[in-house]
């Protein structure tokens, strides 16, 4: 089996990728940890990934001019390496559109909520507002809009009396991190795929 070689872009604590990591460690999942790419220097989830032997990347975002340019960069690090699919988890930049119409229908990212509910930051906090009793993740496309791209999976979990919004993502967590291995797994076999603007199933 050929595997598809992929990409995690991190900025932070990389509990996803550790669960992306962890799916792909099993030789008969269809992608494997080639890369793995931070924007921030010391994020924690960079010793893990080197630990694990997976190769890791550091591209401070401050000293380029412009987003296309720190996008270019990293673009160029993902080509130099080989990489099919691009994995965001955690990875806190917003993409130029020029880098998400190149990876388009190979880029995916994971979302503390039940898309299109609650998308942006301070996510918890706003469904915790919202008063709803369920709320959950979604795995998606990426496109140029945030938080906007065809759904390919989600996972719910219940709101319960007395949540905060710590409470609330320490539940949602637990489910990410079943949901984005499951859902790079349908991308990777080519059981999802995403064709004029839509997740299309088979
Ligand atoms: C997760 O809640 C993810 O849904 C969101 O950012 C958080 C990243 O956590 N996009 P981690 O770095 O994967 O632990």
């Amino acid at each position: 089996m050929v595997r598809a070689r992929t990409a995690i872009l991190i900025s932070g604590r990389g509990s996803n990728m550790r669960a992306l990591i962890a799916a792909a460690d099993d030789a008969s999942f269809p992608a494997e940890i080639a890369l793995v790419v931070s924007n921030v220097e010391g994020a924690e989830g960079l010793s893990y990934a080197a630990a694990a032997g997976i190769p890791t990347k550091v591209i401070p975002h401050k000293p380029f001019a412009s987003r296309e340019a720190f996008d270019g960069a990293m673009d160029a690090a993902l080509v130099e390496t080989g990489i099919e699919i691009v994995c965001l988890a955690g990875f806190m930049r917003i993409l130029s559109d020029g880098f998400v119409r190149k990876w388009e229908g190979k880029l995916l990212n994971i979302h503390p909520s039940l898309l299109p509910s609650f998308k942006g930051v301070h996510v918890h906090e706003q469904a915790l507002r919202a008063g709803v009793r369920i709320s959950g993740c979604t795995v998606h496309f990426v496109v140029p809009e945030l938080d906007a791209g065809p759904i390919i999976d989600q996972a719910h979990v219940r709101v319960e009396p007395g949540d905060t919004p710590q409470t609330l993502a320490a539940r949602v967590l637990v489910e990410e991190h079943k949901l984005y291995p499951a859902a790079l797994k349908l991308l990777a076999e080519g059981k999802v795929a995403l064709r004029n603007g839509q997740a299309v199933f088979r």
